[in-house]
């Protein structure tokens, strides 16, 4: 597996004028808070503490940006779904998100982070949704499948197709960085779709 060179915190933001401007490629980690995205790119880069994890959901509240090999950059965006947090908060997720996904020329890939051991929820269809919509290429990943047995996760992972009305040919990886399952697939799913963005 190619592991990048360097890997850098480029900064966080809360608002657009504060996303890179550079036209490098991009690729977007999304899903609920606590699914585990910010464990799923500390596995992808081979680094302990790069993205900030927690068990505390809805840690990361801005877009983190990570700047891979002076070339690309890798991005961690604020989880949703989580319950007990103020109106003002989800309007501030949506509005930021909204305002990323529309307008974000250089986003070759969004990996859809989904627990494998549950059912998508409303917001997760949403957010499916929503890259659809702006027609942003999506794959995957079903995490902590180090949690479920192999009948449990071949169940799982059929309800999930089931839910979401994927298409036969739709990528779903079960991930764990637990076990580092997955991890290597997405990693190539992602270097293809940087690769793709040096061509145009
Ligand atoms: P927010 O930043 O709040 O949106 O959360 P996140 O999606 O970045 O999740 P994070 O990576 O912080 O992980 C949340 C919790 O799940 C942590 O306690 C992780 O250790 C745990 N976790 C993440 N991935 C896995 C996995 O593959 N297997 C297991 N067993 N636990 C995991
Ligand atoms: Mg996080």
């Amino acid at each position: 597996m190619m592991r990048p060179s360097s890997a850098q915190f480029l900064r966080s933001a809360m608002d657009p004028a504060h996303f890179p401007r550079d036209g490098k490629p991009e690729i977007a980690f999304v899903g609920r808070s606590n699914v585990g995205k910010s464990s799923l790119l500390n596995a992808l880069l081979g680094r302990q503490e790069m993205a900030r994890t927690s068990s505390t959901p809805g840690k990361t509240q801005c877009i983190n940006f990570f700047e891979i090999d002076r070339r690309y950059y890798l991005v961690d965006l604020p989880g949703y779904g989580f319950a007990k947090v103020p109106k003002a908060v989800k309007d501030a997720w949506n509005r930021l998100m909204h305002q990323y996904l529309s307008d974000r020329e250089t986003l070759r890939l969004a990996v859809l982070l989904l627990d494998a051991r549950h059912a998508p929820s409303e917001a997760d269809m949403g957010m499916l949704g929503m890259l659809e919509d702006n027609a942003i290429p999506t794959l995957i990943a079903a995490t902590k499948a180090d949690k479920l047995s192999n009948n449990q996760l071949q169940s799982s992972l059929k309800t999930m197709r089931k839910t979401l009305e994927l298409d036969a040919e739709a990528l779903v990886v079960p991930c764990s960085t637990v076990t580092n399952r997955g991890v290597k697939e997405v990693w190539q799913v992602v270097l293809d779709q940087v690769k793709r963005g040096f061509e145009i």
